[in-house]
């Protein structure tokens, strides 16, 4: 199984070749927080013009890396959602073209499928199968659910975020301190030996949730970046040293602290063999550290990705894309691919 994947649904460029469930041979990220930084946010036109310029060298290298040859490719998988329309297409065509070229069988993936597969890229992870059933929480900057994963292929969706997600708090959060971006990395900097108890931010529980979902085990993070925005308004220094330390670890623990608290939650109803945590925020130290504590509270053992699969990346979505591979219909039937901006995920 000589798998190549694409993924361009936002802001990084990145192609991956899997020659079998951990055999990454390539793995490249071309990232392009750089371009977008100075609009303080991901501008969709940057990011496909971005992904248009970088994806054929991307392509090229990781096949040269993967030493083999582009005949030896016996498939060819991309993202196809959720994510910014015009980024996706960038993906899509060349998946579709590359797909057509070789007369390979061409997979579509769900982002946030490939986020959970990242959990289980490394050598010292358990195996997909050994690890079901286990609940994960997705973080990213779009992305904030709770999942309970069954087998592969089946996820039951047991909570979500009703607006903003933890990443897209964290990023707005870092704006209004004026701090940068993206916010999740420059807030956990800033936090350094800030007092997170300091200010008492709220935790964004919903009271009422669409789809069947149970508030308890939803998220609202819009209230809580109003609730900085006054914050700063009635105490301009929270945002100047020595109180921003202060200001940014007690928004980021209210950020955090959602997620634990329902977390643990879903936890004491779903008997699950792992808790996994993944996504672009599950890469924060203090995130990791107040997961830990939880898992060892409930007695059932946690499950993260490397940093370099927390952040968005090829290598998850050729791991997701090898589940379908036995089922795939075959080069000489290649499915038309759209992109699906707001693709669902889970069952509720
Ligand atoms: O998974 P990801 O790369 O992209 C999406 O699918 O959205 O996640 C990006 C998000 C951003 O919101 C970013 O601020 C956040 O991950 N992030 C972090 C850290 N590094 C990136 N959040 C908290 N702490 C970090 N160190
Ligand atoms: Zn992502």
């Amino acid at each position: 199984m000589n798998l190549l994947a694409i993924e361009t649904s936002c802001d990084e460029t990145s192609v991956a070749v899997l020659t079998a469930p951990r055999q990454l041979r390539a793995n490249l990220v071309f990232t392009q927080i750089a371009k977008h930084r100075p609009y303080g946010g991901v501008v969709p036109e940057i990011a496909s013009r971005c992904h248009v310029e970088e994806l054929p060298g991307l392509l090229r290298q990781a096949v040269a890396e993967s030493g083999l040859g582009w005949g030896d490719l016996d498939a060819v998988a991309v993202t196809h959602g959720p994510g910014l329309a015009s980024a996706l297409l960038v993906g899509l065509s060349a998946a579709q073209a590359l797909a057509l070229r070789l007369a390979v069988p061409l997979l579509a993936v769900n982002h946030l499928e490939g986020h959970l597969y990242s959990l289980f890229l490394d050598e010292a992870a358990p195996a997909f199968n050994d690890a079901l059933p286990f609940l994960a929480l997705i973080v990213s900057g779009g992305h904030t659910q709770l999942v309970r994963v069954e087998a592969p292929g089946v996820y039951r969706l047991l909570g979500q975020t009703l607006d903003d997600a933890a990443g897209e708090a964290l990023d707005k959060g870092a704006k209004l301190l004026g701090l940068g971006y993206p916010g999740g990395p420059v807030i956990e900097r800033a936090a350094q030996g800030g007092d997170p108890q300091s200010v008492k931010f709220p935790r964004g529980q919903p009271t009422g949730c669409a789809g069947g979902l149970e508030p308890a085990l939803c998220f609202s993070y819009s209230g809580l970046k109003t609730a900085l925005l006054y914050h700063l308004k009635a105490q301009p220094a929270a945002a100047q040293s020595p109180e921003l330390a202060h200001t940014a670890a007690s928004y980021q623990e209210a950020v955090f602290e959602a997620l634990i608290e329902r977390s643990a939650r879903a936890l004491e109803r779903e008997r699950v063999k792992f808790f996994g945590c993944c996504g672009g925020v599950s890469i924060n130290k203090r995130l990791r550290a107040k997961l830990a504590e939880l898992a060892a509270q409930v007695g059932v053992p946690l499950l993260l990705a490397p940093p370099k699969f927390c952040t968005d990346n090829a290598a998850m979505i050729a791991a997701a894309a090898a589940r379908q591979l036995p089922l795939a219909p075959g080069a000489e039937k290649l499915p038309r691919l759209d992109a699906h901006p707001e693709l669902p995920f889970g069952e509720a």
